[in-house]
């Protein structure tokens, strides 16, 4: 048994190894992925009738993180319509215990607030309305993570260079070792200069580009390259960071 486990976790490693040399396929990707992005791709799902805006690749990345991690807390920053904060508190639901998500947005709409709050799976959500890297924001997140012993962080609210690397430094420190801190819309690097016309970020300014500064001065976190390798599709690629040290 435990041999044909071993077998089917070795194929698959050779396979995934196989793929990332595969240049044709990763130019198809490619191609693919700008080609969707014009059709608002991500904005077309929702988890548990909540919309939410990401590709279904990277829920499924999260699925197995979370199921790996079995987070306490999972904290997100960027709320939009809830449907992440619904799919985290679905997945903590699953896993049973007493972990909560905890949401912060720097505008919580109210008819999305309403929605999110009627949910059956809002028992397990929390909400703060403020900027991310706002002094009393942290302050307030702090709290909630004091204490915890598996917290998990994921980052989807402005994708500016700046904002991104303020939130990783803020947010870092409170990601346990062995859990994630999750950098959504690194992909943004690998986008045309044009991709996004009328938004403040774009190649040279973005998540991927704080990733990297920030990676420069911490060693507490590493790429989780398995992870993008195989998804090959990811808003998220060089933003799936295992933390791999203790509590600073
Ligand atoms: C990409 S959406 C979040 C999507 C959501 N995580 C999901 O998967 O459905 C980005 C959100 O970040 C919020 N936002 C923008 N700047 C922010 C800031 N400084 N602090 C907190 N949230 C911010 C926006 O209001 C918006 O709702």
């Amino acid at each position: 048994m435990q041999e044909d486990v071993d077998g089917f976790n070795g194929r698959n490693q050779l396979k995934i190894g196989e793929m990332a040399s595969d240049r044709s396929l990763a130019d198809l990707t490619q191609q693919w992925f700008v080609a969707s992005t014009k059709h608002e791709y991500s904005y077309h799902f929702t988890w548990l009738g909540r919309p939410i805006i990401q590709f279904p690749q990277d829920i499924i990345a999260l699925q197995e993180i979370i199921w790996r991690v079995k987070p306490d807390l999972v904290i997100e920053t960027g709320i939009a319509r809830g449907g992440s904060l619904i799919f985290n508190a679905s997945m903590l639901e699953l896993i049973g215990g007493e972990g909560i998500v905890l949401g912060i947005d720097i505008d919580i709409r109210a008819h999305n607030r309403v929605e999110i709050e009627k949910h059956p799976l809002s028992k397990r959500i929390r909400m703060i309305e403020g900027s991310s890297i706002d002094g009393e924001v942290v302050k307030q997140i702090r709290a909630y993570a004091q204490g915890k012993e598996r917290v998990l962080v994921i980052l989807d609210s402005n994708h500016t260079h700046q904002h991104v690397l303020k939130e990783l430094e803020l947010y870092s420190p409170m990601v346990t070792k062995d859990s994630y801190l999750v950098v959504f819309d690194t992909v943004i690097e690998d986008m045309p200069e044009d991709a996004y016309p009328d938004r403040p970020w774009g190649k040279g300014n973005n998540p991927k580009t704080a990733v990297w500064e920030f990676l420069k001065k911490n060693d507490r976190f590493q790429i989780d390259r398995e992870m993008e390798t195989k998804l090959l599709i990811t808003v998220a690629p060089d933003g799936y960071l295992k933390c791999v040290g203790g509590l600073p």
